[in-house]
C-alpha cells in the first residue's frame, strides 16, 4: 500500500484535468468523464480521496481513475501520477513490482528488435516472396510501414541468433515468446516462413506477434503466446491508431488483414479483436475511447455467434452497439477493395441496432410459416427488447420489429411486460408452515454491509483493534474482505494509516466501484458517529447471519419426522427466534 504516495496526490487536482468540477457541499460535482451525459452525476470527495458516478456506477480513488482513464496497469498509473505531480514513487512498491516491470519492458524491447528484423527482410532477398503476397492483397507500402508488416525467413533460428549476439539469453527469447524448445531441447524460432503483423498496445509498444502462411497452408496465423505483457483478452489490434482517429465510433472487425484493408481505405477507427469472441475487458477498454461500436464481422456462423455474444457484453458494459452484416458473406476486407470506402461507410449508416440484428438471426432460426414458429420468435425478440433498460427505446424498436416482420406491436410489448405485470399483482402465497412461524426474508446483503463495516475502520482506524477483539476475523464471509481486513489489521499495527480510498486499490476495478457506492452513502462526521455506524454494522450482520440459520433450522423441521431431533430443533428454534427479536428490537 502506498499511504504515503496517495496522501501527497489530491485527486480532484488530478481529476479537474478531465472534467470540469464545481464545489457542491463536502463534494465536487461535475459532467462524468466515463460515459456522455448533460446532467453532472460525478461526484468527487477530496476529504475521501475518491469518486463515484451514479450513472455509469464506476467509482474509486486516483489510482483506479488513471487505470481506467489512461489504460494504464496499476505500476505504468502510479508512474503516470508520479511524472504529472512530481511526487516521488513509493520505494516499496518500485521494489515489489519492479521485477515484473523490467521484464516487461525487456520481452517489448525484444519485440521491437524482432519487428525491425522481420521489417527489414522484406527488402532482402529473403522477403521476395512476401512482397509478392502482399502486393497480391493490395497491402501499399505505407500501410507496411504503418503496421509495421514483416516477414519471419523460413529459417530455424535466424531471429534468435540475431537476439543472442544483441545480447539476449534463451530464457529472454522463451520469456517472450519469440522462440520455442523442441522435443530435443534446441531452441528454434516460433515465426518461420510467415508474413509478420507487430500487435501494439495503445500506447503503440510491440507487445506480441501475428504471422500468416503465404498460401493455403495451416494453420494460417500463428500468434505470440501470453506473455508478461501480452494478454490477448485484454487488447485490441489496431488501437493505438485508432483512438487517434476524428469519428466518435468504432468498427470492430475479425482479422489482422480487415483491421489494416479498413484503414488503409480510410476507416481508421477500427480495431481488431482477433478472432476470439470479445471480452468484458476489451469492452472496457473500447468504452474508454467511446461508446459507440459498430461490430463487422464475417457472415460465417462463426461471426455471427461471435457477434451474438460481443453484442450483449458490449451492451453490458454501457455500448450502444451497431451491427453490420456485409452483403454476399464476404468480409470487410473483400469487400472494402471492391466497392470502396464510400460503399462502407453507407452500411455504418444503415446498421442494424442491436436488438433489430438478433431479430434477424431469430428469423432463421424460427420457421415464420408456421404459428408455432411466428410465436417463437415473438417470444426470442421479447426476450432481447426486455434486456434494454430504457422504456423509449423499447417501444421504439418493438414497433419497429413490429412493422419490419409484420406482427402487431401490442403482442411483442405486452410479452415484453408480460414478467413485469406478473410481478405487480403477484399473489404472494403464504407458505405452508407447520409451526405457523413464516421464514424470514433477509433485507440486507451481507456483503455490502462487510464493505460498509471496512469502510467505517478506514475511516477511523482506532476501531480496528477494537472490532477485532470483539468479532475476531470470522466476521467476514466474502474473502476478499477477509483479505482486507487482516491487511488493514497489520498496518494498524505497524503503525500506518489506512484510508477509505487505500481500501479500493486492494481489489479489482469492479469491486472498487461497489466501494465507491458504499462510500457515497457513508460519512465521517464524529468519533461517535463512527462507533454507532460500527455497532449497527456489527448488528445487522448479526441479523443476517441468525435470519440464516433461523431458516435453515425451520427447513429442517418441516422435514424430520424423527422425534428427538425435533425437539432438539425446536430448543435451537426458540433459541434463535429470541435472539433474531433482540437484534430487531
Ligand atoms: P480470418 O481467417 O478471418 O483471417 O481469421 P484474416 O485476418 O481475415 O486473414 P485472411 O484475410 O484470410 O488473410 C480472423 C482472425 O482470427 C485469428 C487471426 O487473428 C485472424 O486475423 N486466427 C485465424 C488465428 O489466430 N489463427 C488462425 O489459424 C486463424
Ligand atoms: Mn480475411
Amino acid at each position: 500500500m502506498s499511504d504515503d504516495f496517495l496522501s501527497k496526490i489530491d485527486i480532484v487536482d488530478i481529476i479537474s484535468d478531465y472534467t470540469t468540477l464545481k464545489r457542491q457541499g463536502n463534494e465536487y460535482v461535475g459532467l462524468c468523464p466515463f460515459h456522455g451525459e448533460k446532467t453532472p452525476s460525478f461526484h468527487v470527495s477530496r476529504e475521501k480521496q475518491t469518486y463515484y458516478c451514479f450513472g455509469c456506477k464506476r467509482g474509486g480513488n486516483v489510482i483506479t481513475f488513471i487505470r481506467t482513464k489512461e489504460g494504464l496497469d496499476y505500476y505504468d498509473a502510479l508512474k503516470y501520477l508520479s511524472d504529472k505531480t512530481g511526487v516521488e514513487l513509493p520505494e516499496k512498491e518500485e521494489k515489489g513490482d519492479v521485477k515484473k516491470a523490467k521484464l516487461v519492458n525487456k520481452i517489448i524491447e525484444m519485440n521491437t528488435v524482432a519487428a525491425r528484423f522481420f521489417h527489414k527482410n522484406l527488402r532482402s532477398a529473403y522477403g521476395k516472396e512476401a512482397l509478392e503476397y502482399i502486393k497480391k492483397r493490395q497491402i501499399m507500402p505505407a500501410t507496411v510501414k504503418k503496421f509495421g508488416l514483416g516477414f519471419a525467413p523460413d529459417s530455424w533460428d535466424l531471429l534468435i541468433k540475431h537476439l543472442l549476439s544483441k545480447g539476449y539469453t534463451e530464457e529472454d527469447i522463451l520469456a517472450a515468446g519469440l522462440g520455442i524448445r523442441t522435443r530435443s531441447k534446441t531452441l528454434i524460432d516460433r515465426f518461420r516462413n510467415r508474413l509478420m503483423f507487430p500487435i501494439f498496445d495503445v500506447r503503440g509498444n510491440v507487445i506480441a506477434f501475428g504471422g500468416r502462411v503465404l498460401d493455403n497452408g495451416l494453420p494460417k496465423y500463428i500468434n505470440s503466446p501470453e506473455t508478461a505483457c501480452y494478454r490477448k483478452k485484454e487488447n485490441l489490434y489496431g488501437l493505438n491508431f485508432a483512438r487517434k482517429s476524428e469519428q466518435n465510433d468504432m468498427v470492430i472487425v475479425e482479422g489482422y488483414m480487415d483491421a489494416i484493408s479498413l484503414y488503409q481505405a480510410g476507416i481508421d477507427n477500427v480495431v481488431a479483436s482477433l478472432g476470439t469472441a470479445l471480452t468484458a475487458r476489451q469492452a472496457l477498454l473500447l468504452k474508454r475511447y467511446t461508446d459507440n461500436v459498430i461490430i463487422c464481422y464475417d457472415a460465417d456462423l462463426a461471426g455471427q455467434t461471435a457477434t451474438l455474444k460481443g453484442m450483449d457484453t458490449l451492451a453490458e458494459k454501457g455500448c450502444n452497439v451497431k451491427v453490420i452484416t456485409i452483403p454476399e458473406g464476404k468480409d470487410p476486407d473483400d469487400f472494402i477493395k471492391k466497392e470502396g470506402a464510400g460503399a462502407f461507410r453507407k452500411l455504418i449508416e444503415k446498421a442494424d441496432s442491436l436488438v433489430e440484428y438478433k431479430a434477424k438471426v431469430f428469423k432463421k432460426q424460427c420457421d415464420m410459416e408456421t404459428t408455432a414458429g411466428k410465436v417463437r420468435f415473438l417470444k426470442m425478440v421479447a426476450e432481447a427488447l426486455s434486456k434494454i433498460d430504457n422504456r423509449m427505446e423499447v417501444e421504439m424498436y418493438g414497433k419497429k420489429i413490429a412493422q419490419d416482420y409484420d406482427i402487431s406491436p401490442e403482442a411483442i410489448l405486452s410479452e415484453v411486460y408480460k414478467d413485469e405485470k406478473m410481478y405487480t399483482t403477484k399473489n404472494v402465497q403464504p407458505p405452508s408452515n407447520p409451526l405457523s412461524f413464516p421464514s424470514v426474508e433477509s433485507k440486507n446483503d451481507g456483503t455490502e454491509n462487510e464493505r460498509r463495516l471496512l469502510i467505517l475502520l478506514a475511516m477511523d482506524n482506532d476501531y480496528i483493534p477494537e472490532f477485532y477483539e470483539k468479532e475476531g476475523d470470522s466476521f467476514f464471509e466474502d474473502n476478499d474482505h477477509l483479505l482486507i481486513f487482516k491487511e488493514m489489521l497489520r498496518s494498524y499495527r505497524d503503525k500506518k494509516t489506512v484510508t477509505p480510498a487505500m481500501l479500493m486499490q486492494m481489489v479489482d476495478e469492479n469491486k472498487a466501484a461497489l466501494f465507491a457506492q458504499v462510500l457515497q452513502t457513508t460519512h465521517f462526521e464524529s468519533k461517535e458517529l463512527i462507533e454507532k455506524a460500527i455497532d449497527e454494522a456489527i448488528r445487522k450482520h448479526r441479523l443476517a447471519k441468525t435470519e440464516r440459520q433461523y431458516n435453515e433450522v425451520l427447513a429442517a423441521l418441516k422435514n424430520t419426522r424423527d422425534d428427538e431431533t425435533r425437539e432438539k430443533l425446536k430448543n435451537e428454534f426458540a433459541i434463535l427466534n429470541r435472539e433474531l427479536k433482540k437484534l430487531k428490537r
